[in-house]
């Protein structure tokens, strides 16, 4: 009966894990950004914001920010050179964010990732198509 009610609660549990492990990431299993995403849910949502996997570690006002709260790539445009110079370096200063939370095909994964996907809520400044004269 104990153990019953044991191996209830372990499966109730393992359940309970396995919705987590796949919570907020809108990329779909089978993308090619999907091994990406997990990681970049995993070792960056602390301190960076991006909704396409349910991370909000960036401030959310001037007012409750902290220096460990990275930029918000929903707005950020990244890419993979910049996102790779900043796993390597620790961010562009080196100063907060640790170096080298991935490494190697993890980090080019969460690099090719974070292309992709950043940026996407970023503003488009209007532009006014001018025609040089050429004399
Ligand atoms: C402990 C908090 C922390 C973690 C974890 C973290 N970052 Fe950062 N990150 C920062 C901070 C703070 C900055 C801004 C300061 C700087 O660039 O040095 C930053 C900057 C960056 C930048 C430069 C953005 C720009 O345009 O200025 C990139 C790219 C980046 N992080 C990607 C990542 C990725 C990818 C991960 C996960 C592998 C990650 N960060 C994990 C705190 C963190």
């Amino acid at each position: 009966m104990k153990v019953a009610a044991t191996t209830m609660i372990l499966l109730a549990c393992a359940g309970a894990l396995g919705a987590c492990g796949s919570q907020g990431i809108q990329v779909a299993t089978t993308s090619p950004y999907h091994h990406g995403a997990v990681l970049f849910r995993d070792h960056c949502s602390g301190c960076h914001t991006l909704s396409v996997v349910g991370a909000q570690g960036s401030a959310t006002s001037i007012g409750n920010r902290i220096k460990q709260n990275g930029p918000n790539f929903n707005i950020r445009k990244e890419n993979v050179e910049q996102a790779l110079y900043a796993i390597r370096n620790g961010g562009f200063s080196g100063a907060i964010m640790p170096q080298n939370i991935v490494v190697g095909r993890e980090a080019a994964a969460v690099a090719s990732f974070l292309e992709k996907y950043s940026g996407r809520q970023a503003q488009k400044v209007p532009s006014t198509n001018i025609t040089l004269s050429t004399k």
